[in-house]
C-alpha cells in the first residue's frame, strides 16, 4: 500500500508531520503569472504536469480538461487521459518496449504524442504502426543546449528523421525541444539568451523540415526559466513550463522568482536540539524533502531547504543544513549557535523546497491551504510511479 493517507483534520496544526503542504493563493498567484507572461505571444500553452502529478493541480491550472499537456512518463499520460485530456505530449524519448503502452493511452482515444531524436527509433515506429495497422502522432526532439537528449538542429540526421517518419505514414506534429541548461544561467540576461538559443534551434529546425517539404505545424519550446524570460517566440506555436506552478529555491537562486513565492512546503516539527551545536533537529529528513541539493551549485546554496514558521513567513538566514533518512538539522546559516532561533521542541515549521518536482515525489496528497491560514481547504492526491 502506498501510503495511509490522513483523515481530513481541519488545521494544520492537527496533522501529525513531516506532510506536504501547498498554498493555494500564491500557486494561483503563479499560474495567473506564466498565463499573463504567455499572452504577449501568440503561442499556446502546454504545461509540464509531471511537477505535481495530480488532476486537481492541473484543473486549477487549466480550468478544464480541453487543454494539451506534457507529461514525463506514460503512467501519468494514462492518469491524464482517465481523467479526460485528449492532448498529451510524452516528453521523454519512446522506446520500442513502450509502443505496445503508448497504443494502449491511444485506444483510450487520447492524443499521445512521443518524441524521438533518431532514425532508428523512427524506423522501429514505423515497423511497429504497419504491424499494429495505427500511426503515430510524432515530434522530433532537438537538442537547443547540449542539456541531453535531441538531435542537433544544424544535421542531416533530421531531414532523414522527418521523411522515415512521413514515409512510414506517421503523423509529424512537429519539433520540440527543452533548455535544461537554463537552470545553469546565472543571470537574468543568460537566461533571455538561452530563450533565444531554445526559440531560434527550434525554429531553424522546423524551417529546415519545411525546405525539405516535410510539413511542420508544431514548434514547442520551454522550461519555467525560459518561459517566463523570452522576450521573443515568433515561430513558437506552444510553450511548455512545469515547475513555474509551485516555483523552488532553484528558480529563487536564478531570478525567475522569489522565495515568497514558493507555494510548496514541507511541514515539519522540533523533535529535540543539540544546543551547542547550535542544532534543531527536526522530524523533515531528505525522506520528506528529497535528496535534491538543486542550490548547491548556485551562488546561495540552500542545504535542503529555507526554514518558515508556521504561517509561512521566512526565519532570517535560517536553513535545513542537513538531512538523515528522517531527521532534519537547522541552523542559522552563519554557523553561530547565538543566531539559532529558539524553537522548542514541538514548534511546527515549514520548509522550502530546492525543487519543487523532487520535493513532491516524496509524497502522497497536498494539504491545501490559504496563505497565512491553518485551516486545510482541502487534501489533494497525487500519484507515483511508472
Ligand atoms: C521536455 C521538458 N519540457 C518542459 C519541461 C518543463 O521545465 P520546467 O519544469 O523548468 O518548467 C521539462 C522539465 O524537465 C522537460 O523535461
Amino acid at each position: 500500500m502506498d501510503n495511509f493517507p490522513q483523515t481530513l483534520t481541519s488545521k494544520l496544526t492537527d496533522l501529525e508531520t513531516p506532510v506536504l503542504v501547498l498554498d493555494r493563493d500564491r500557486m494561483d498567484q503563479n499560474i495567473q503569472k506564466m498565463r499573463s507572461n504567455l499572452a504577449r505571444f501568440s503561442v499556446n500553452f502546454r504545461p509540464h504536469v509531471k511537477t505535481n502529478k495530480s488532476i486537481d493541480v492541473v484543473k486549477n491550472m487549466l480550468g478544464d480538461t480541453s487543454g494539451a499537456i506534457t507529461v514525463s512518463t506514460l503512467k501519468e499520460a494514462e492518469y491524464f487521459s482517465a481523467h479526460g485530456f485528449k492532448d498529451i505530449l510524452y516528453a521523454v524519448g519512446i522506446i520500442p518496449s513502450k509502443f505496445d503502452h503508448v497504443i494502449r493511452v491511444r485506444q483510450a482515444g487520447t492524443k499521445l504524442i512521443v518524441v524521438l531524436d533518431s532514425l532508428e527509433i523512427a524506423q522501429a515506429l514505423g515497423d511497429k504502426a504497419k504491424q499494429a495497422r495505427t500511426s503515430f502522432d510524432v515530434m522530433i526532439e532537438i537538442d537547443c543546449d547540449g542539456h541531453r537528449s535531441g538531435v542537433d538542429p544544424e544535421s542531416a540526421s533530421l531531414i532523414e528523421i522527418g521523411k522515415a517518419l512521413v514515409a512510414g505514414g506517421q503523423n509529424l506534429i512537429g519539433v520540440m525541444t527543452h533548455a535544461g541548461n537554463s537552470y545553469n544561467c546565472r543571470s537574468i540576461d543568460a537566461i533571455k539568451k538561452m530563450a533565444m538559443q531554445e526559440r531560434d534551434a527550434a525554429v531553424r529546425c522546423a524551417n529546415r523540415l519545411r525546405d525539405a517539404g516535410i510539413a511542420c505545424p508544431t514548434v514547442s519550446v520551454g522550461s519555467t526559466p525560459t518561459a517566463m524570460l523570452a522576450d521573443n517566440l515568433d515561430g513558437v506555436t506552444e510553450v511548455r513550463a512545469g515547475v513555474f506552478v509551485f516555483e523552488d529555491l532553484v528558480m529563487a537562486g536564478l531570478g525567475v522568482c522569489g522565495a515568497e513565492d514558493i507555494a510548496l512546503s514541507v511541514l515539519t516539527t522540533v523533535i529535540g536540539h543539540q544546543k551547542e551545536k547550535g542544532w534543531i533537529i527536526t522530524d523533515a529528513g531528505w525522506m520528506a524533502m528529497s535528496r535534491d541539493r538543486g542550490t548547491s551549485k548556485q551562488p546561495v546554496d540552500q542545504g535542503y531547504g529555507l526554514v518558515c514558521d508556521l504561517n509561512g513567513e521566512l526565519l532570517s538566514d535560517v536553513l535545513v543544513v542537513d538531512a538523515n533518512q528522517e531527521h532534519g538539522v537547522i541552523a542559522h546559516r552563519s554557523g553561530d549557535p547565538a543566531k539559532t532561533p529558539d524553537l522548542p521542541i514541538g514548534t511546527m515549521l515549514r520548509i522550502l523546497p530546492n525543487h519543487a518536482c523532487a520535493t513532491s515525489a516524496q509524497h502522497a496528497q497536498y494539504h491545501v491551504v490559504h496563505r497565512d491560514s491553518f485551516d486545510i481547504l482541502a487534501v489533494w492526491a497525487r500519484f507515483r510511479g511508472w
